[in-house]
């Protein structure tokens, strides 16, 4: 028979998997340039730093520069590849900033110093829509989906299906030990 703790206990851990189920996913905070920050000095390869990550709707990209010398423009794509500094969507100034990105797709950010993009200040943070956050058991990507989205995988690209298996994982064993804790 099942003691009574036994039995909160195993109602305890259920609700635990409920919310951990329910929650989404936590945020990541991407310093651009890692260490190096937002600068055009050592010529920081922001193409490359942005490829090794994996962006997801919700995570927060922080520039950190001197506000003396550099800035951040949101731009288009058109305006990116241009480095054109004439109509930014939003200018930040702080040398501090932290942008939270609210929706998969391109968004294109440079250094509107004049010269400055030019030099190679510039990034594209790409959400890809196989990262999207806490996938939910019935909506779990099938083993078509990946062969579809990822045509060469390479490690960069093979991330996001990484860190939604995972996640993934967690779940599972948090079932395990729910049913560990009512059997
Ligand atoms: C820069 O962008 C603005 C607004 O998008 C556009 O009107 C202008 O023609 C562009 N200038 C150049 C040199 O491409
Ligand atoms: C940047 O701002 C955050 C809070 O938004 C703060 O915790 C951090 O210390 C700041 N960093 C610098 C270098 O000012």
């Amino acid at each position: 028979m099942v003691s009574e703790g036994m039995q909160r206990r195993a109602v305890a851990l259920f609700w635990a998997f409920v919310a951990a189920l329910l929650q989404p996913s936590m945020a990541d905070v991407y310093k651009v340039g890692d260490s190096a920050g937002w600068t055009t000095i050592g010529k920081v390869d922001y193409k490359q730093w942005a490829a090794t990550k994996t962006f997801e709707v919700g995570d927060v990209i922080l520039f950190e520069y001197s506000p003396q010398f550099h800035n951040v423009m949101q731009v288009t794509h058109a305006e990116y590849r241009a480095c054109n500094a004439s109509a930014p969507i939003a200018t930040h100034t702080t040398g501090n900033d932290t942008i939270t990105i609210t929706s998969h797709g391109h968004h294109f950010f440079f250094c509107g110093v004049p010269g400055h993009c030019q030099a190679g200040q510039k990034v594209d943070i790409n959400v890809l829509r196989a990262s999207s956050s806490a996938p939910a058991p019935s909506t779990l990507p099938s083993p078509s989906v990946p062969a579809s989205i990822v045509p060469s995988p390479s490690p960069s690209e093979a991330a996001p299906l990484l860190r939604a298996s995972s996640r993934l994982f967690c779940k599972l064993w948090l079932v395990v030990a729910v049913i560990g804790a009512i059997v």
